[in-house]
């Protein structure tokens, strides 16, 4: 034949395959945070809850597929220390930082998750995890969510008296992202589901909404409407295939 094809045409059909590629690996969740020009309303008003329930792998997973929750972040806050890391975090704890939208969920039912998803009366720890970094902590902006933190505080004491609840209300200050192998941590144990949504590099996986969703769903703690939608979306991807390299 003559010379090269036209890159153009090439071009073309990368785009092409890369495109079908794309809908054959992707599982599509609804993202509530699509961007601007898709639609007419502007930016939700997003709001920030922080708390801290324990190693902050499973903090994330616990609200990461929670309808509402646009993104999640592992941290380090609660304490003194400036610019804490994993192994020097000092007198910080371990916290995750929700990005959520008040329309859908509001900061009375991440309360509610949090409760749930944790033992607030383990002294010095939370399950196998010893330390101060594990501490229970609800963090507070303004005084609307600083009564609703003590309400349910009390509540959760009111469950039973025969131990304390070692949760601590304190006002939201400064909060130090974690580095970045803390993000998704559950979803980075299930190098397939990476695989799944494009081997997202890390800086893009730590801000994705579909990252902490399935990072939720991972750890098996999506609700379970979602853990089984998540599930027949998946069987759905295996059953059509996929473009798999067999041999070179
Ligand atoms: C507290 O809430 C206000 C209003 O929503 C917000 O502007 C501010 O950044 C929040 N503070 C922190 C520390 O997140």
């Amino acid at each position: 034949m003559e010379k090269t094809k036209n890159p153009l045409l090439i071009l073309g059909f990368l785009a092409l395959l890369f495109s079908t590629a794309e809908r054959t690996f992707a599982i599509r969740l609804p993202d509530r945070n699509a961007g601007a020009g898709s639609h007419s309303s502007p930016e939700p008003p997003l709001r920030v809850a922080v708390f801290a329930l324990g190693s902050f792998w499973r903090s994330e997973a616990a609200f990461g597929c929670l309808p509402g929750v646009v993104r999640t972040l592992v941290g380090y806050a609660g304490g003194s220390k400036t610019n804490p890391e994993y192994r020097n975090l000092g007198d910080h704890a371990e916290c995750v930082q929700i990005e959520y939208d008040p329309r859908v969920i509001q900061f009375k039912q991440l309360l509610d998750v949090f409760w749930s998803s944790h033992d607030s009366r383990q002294v010095f720890g939370q399950g196998p995890d010893v330390g101060n970094q594990y501490r229970s902590i609800i963090f507070t902006n303004g005084t609307q969510e600083a009564r609703l933190a003590a309400a349910s505080k009390e509540r959760e004491q009111t469950k039973s008296r025969s131990s304390i609840v070692t949760t601590q209300i304190q006002q939201l200050g400064a909060f130090y992202p974690a580095e970045s192998d803390h993000q998704k941590f559950e979803l980075k144990r299930h190098p397939f589901l990476l695989q799944l949504i494009g081997n997202m590099p890390d800086e893009e996986l730590t801000k994705s909404s579909l990252a902490a969703k399935l990072n939720a769903y991972a750890a098996e703690l999506c609700p379970p409407n979602i853990q089984r939608k998540i599930d027949s979306k998946i069987d759905e991807i295996l059953k059509n295939g996929w473009p798999v390299l067999r041999e070179i």
